[in-house]
Formats: C-alpha cells, structure tokens, sequence
C-alpha cells in the first residue's frame, strides 16, 4: 500500500480512532490535542476514556502512532499530506452546533501554512467533526484567514468533509470495518489523496483477527461537500427518528395490550425495514443524535423552513423519560421519601459516556419529587458521581437495590440483563416494583420471582 502521512487534532472517541485505525493499516499518523495530559496518557499507551478495543488498537500501531501538543501543529502541517480535524462541535444554546473550536483550529492550519515551504502536493484539510451543512467552505475561509493573518501568499491546501459514523463502544469495529467511506470534495486532488489514504480500509486488506466475516470491500462514496455532511445529519436522523417511531408504536402497544418487542420482530422481518434500531424504552441519547438532530432542525430555522418530523420525533424521546416517572407513580404514588436505583448510568451499554444520559433527567426529576436515588454502571458510576453529587453511586447493582421500592433499568449492561430476578427481590421493599427502561429483562422471570415487573409497550406488562 502507499502510505500516507497524516495529522489528526483532537483525540476525542473520533480523533483518536480514526488516527488508530489509520496507522493500524499501515499510514504513518500524528495525533495532536491541546490537553497536554491526555497527550501523556496516551503517549503511555493510555486511553483516558473506556472504548473496548482502542487502547489495543493504539498499542498495536505504536510504531506508526504519535501523540504531540497542539503546540507542534506547524511542524505537523509542513509534514503531512491529510490533516484531520476532529474536535467536538458541542450543542450551542439554540440547538446549533458550536463551531469554535473548528474555527480556532481551521485558522491555525492556516498561519502554519503561510509558513511553510512550497508543497509538491497541497495539503488536504478533511472536517471529521460533525458541522452543520455547508460548513466546509466556512473551514475553507477560516484556513484562508489563517494564512492572510500570517502575511503568507497562496499556500496550497484543498478541503474535504469525511464524516464519521462511529458508534460509541464500536468505534474501533467501526473504523476497521465501516459500511461504507464517505468523502465530499470539489478537489480532484484531495480525492485522490483521500482514495489513496482509504485504500487499506476500502480493500479490507489489512491483517486482523478482530473480525472473522468474510472480507467485503467497503463502498467508497464521493460527493460534493454539502451532500457529504447532509448524509451524515440525514443517517443520525433517520436513527433517530427510527427509535422515536419504535417508541411512538410501543406508547401504542400499551393501550391495546401489544407486546412491542414482538411487534418490532415482526416488522423488523421486512428487509426494507430491518430489526436494528427497533427496541423501545428510554429512547436516545448520548453526544450524536441530540446533538445532530437539533443541528438540523437549527439549520431549517435559518431558512425559516418548518421539520414537522424532526420535531416530533425529538418530542417523543424527551416524552419517553417522564414516562419513567408516571411509571413509577403509578405503583408507588408519592415517590417521596421512597428510594429507588437507577441500574445502568452511562447513556447506553459499553461506554462511560454520560452526554445526554437518561440516568441524569431520571435522577434529577426523581430528587425534585423527594426520592432517594442510587445509581449503578459498570464503569460510569464515578463520572456520574462527579456529574450529579447528590446522587449516590454504587459499584455493584445488588447493593443498589438493596432497600429500595423500585428499580429502573436504565442501561442494558450485561451486568444488569444478568440480574438474578430472585435475589432483586429478596433485597427490595414492597411494591419491588422494576421499571425496565430498556425491555432488556425477562418479564415473566421477573414476575414469577415476585418483582412487580413494567416494561415499555410490553403489552398487560408496561401497566
Ligand atoms: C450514533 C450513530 O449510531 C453513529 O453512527 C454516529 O456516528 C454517532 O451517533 P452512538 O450515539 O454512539 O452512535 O450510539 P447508538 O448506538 O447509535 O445509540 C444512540 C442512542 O439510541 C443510545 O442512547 C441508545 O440507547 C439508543 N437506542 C439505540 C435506542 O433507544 N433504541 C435502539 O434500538 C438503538
């Protein structure tokens, strides 16, 4: 393969597994980040955050792997042929993506150019943050602005958008084996050096024993810039909207006594429909899909056009964790003084990630009604500590139910779907009520143990 030298800033769950995953397959890669300890961890060989997979992933590209300061980004610029930027694009107060760290760092590629000496091939600044459509000739200009700030004439740099599909707790499966790559670009060069960058990864040509499917090349996507970033909003949308349609059906089951997960098994069947994506409870949460969906319906308000759908689709997860609470009030009544666990924190299963977590509005709103909460994960349980202090957190999940008249499952851990029914019930007070927030329990095992079991949608079992 031709290797590639490629510079990558923010090592976030993105930035770092896009830079692993590059110099797994063979590029040489320099990964910058303006936190000077995270840069020491990681240059340990640790990763200081919980992602299966990607601090094996970092140690077994070692050789190809750096982590620098964001200091050293001119020397990174004058000696790379792709520079990735992927830093966080937070939810600004309007529902608008925050684009200031990609503008601090667009103008900063910029003065590095100015510079530097001429370049045989320009250089390709590829936006892997996710950024509003149309963004990227916003990055373009800011690079300009850059190199006009630093007095330097025509440094040659070409921009792309390469959006990211990763999912928290897959990341690194997810770099390794996308379902596809997606390059938006209107430079003949910069698809070049981008095909050329992705051709390991298109091929599935690199040595791994991580996955043992049949190696399927990976389609390679090229389109204009703007279609590039709409795919990305268009695919976390229609996710999301999949999994407020699934809750829309469950809220529905409960009426009429339907049992969703069957329903969802059903309707799954139909291959134009598929069973991912179909499980109702909580809804969604985490860093993406709040975050992309309220970027879209901000970028409508800008042209004053109306997203009948997105709305509705947004008001349908929030409305599914006050669900929680008329669940728990229907069996317990006043929840004060009552203490309930929160089993699961992190806002879904093999993360430690707690943005937009469901644990946090449940545990908030339960506190404003006077009940006592203790909250259990895996490996979330002391950020969220950290996060919310008036919740108490433990470290093993019987010792959260012990005393308590009700639990919600609120994460699909392994460590909670394995909870013995029997022993739940033998440490919780009446009404031993479960709320399972995720339909990950057993219904009947949990009735027959004598927990007083509700699920979402689950049929005569949810009321
Ligand atoms: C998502 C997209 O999947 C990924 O492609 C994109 O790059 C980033 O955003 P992520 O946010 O890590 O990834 O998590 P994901 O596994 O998609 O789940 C998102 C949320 O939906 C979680 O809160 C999860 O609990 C919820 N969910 C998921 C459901 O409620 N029901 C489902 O059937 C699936």
């Amino acid at each position: 393969m031709e290797q590639s030298r490629v510079g990558v800033v923010g090592t976030g769950y993105v930035g770092l597994a896009t830079g692993a995953c590059l110099a797994y397959v063979g590029h040489e890669v320099t990964c910058l980040d303006n936190d000077h300890e995270r840069v020491v961890d990681l240059s340990e060989g640790k990763v200081p955050f919980y992602e299966p997979g990607l601090e094996e992933l970092v140690a077994r590209s070692a050789g190809r792997l750096r982590f620098a300061g964001s200091e050293t980004l001119d020397e990174v610029v004058r000696g790379t042929d792709v520079l990735f930027m992927a830093v966080g694009t937070p939810q600004g107060g309007d529902g608008s993506a925050d684009l200031t760290n990609v503008a601090d760092v667009a103008r900063a590629i910029g003065r590095a150019l100015a510079g530097s000496t001429p370049r045989e091939h320009p250089l390709v600044v590829v936006n892997k943050s996710t950024v509003p459509v149309g963004s990227a000739y916003y990055v373009s200009t800011l690079v300009g602005d850059g190199i006009e700030e630093a007095g330097g004439e025509g440094a040659e740099f070409r921009v792309a958008s390469n959006p990211e599909f990763l999912r928290e707790g897959s990341a690194v499966h997810d770099s390794l084996f996308p379902d596809r790559v997606v390059v938006g670009t209107d430079s003949r060069e910069a698809l070049d050096t981008l095909r050329t960058l992705y051709a390991p990864i298109v091929e599935q040509s690199f040595p791994t024993e991580w996955d043992p499917r049949p190696k399927v090349t990976v389609p390679f996507v090229t389109t204009d810039l703007a279609s590039a970033e709409m795919i990305k909003y268009a695919a976390n949308a229609f996710l999301a909207t999949k999994i407020s349609f699934i809750n829309e059906v469950a809220n529905l089951c409960e009426l009429v006594g339907a049992d969703v997960s069957e329903v969802a098994y059903g309707v799954g069947l139909d291959d134009r429909i598929g069973s991912r994506f179909l499980s109702a409870g909580l809804g969604w949460g985490g860093s993406c899909f709040p975050k992309d969906v309220a970027a879209l319906r901000a970028t409508a308000r800008e042209y004053e056009h109306e997203t009948p759908l997105l709305d509705a689709a947004t008001a349908v997860n929030e409305r599914q964790r006050r669900k929680v609470i008329h669940k728990l009030q229907r069996d317990l009544h006043s929840l004060k003084g009552k203490r309930v666990a929160l089993l699961g924190l992190s806002f879904k299963p093999n993360t430690d990630d707690l943005r937009g977590a469901p644990s946090l509005t449940i545990a908030d709103a339960l506190h404003s009604l006077g009940a006592r909460v203790v909250g259990y994960d895996p490996v979330a349980s002391k950020a969220a500590a950290q996060l919310a202090p008036e919740l108490q957190t433990v470290f093993d999940p019987y010792e959260a139910l012990r005393g308590t008249h009700a639990a919600v499952v609120v994460t699909e851990w392994e460590e909670v779907r394995g909870l013995d029914p029997k022993r739940a019930a033998s440490l919780m007070r009446d009404p031993k009520l479960i709320v399972d927030g995720r339909n990950a329990l057993d219904a009947s095992a949990c009735r027959e143990a004598g927990l007083l079991y509700r699920g979402f949608g689950r049929g005569h079992d949810s009321v």
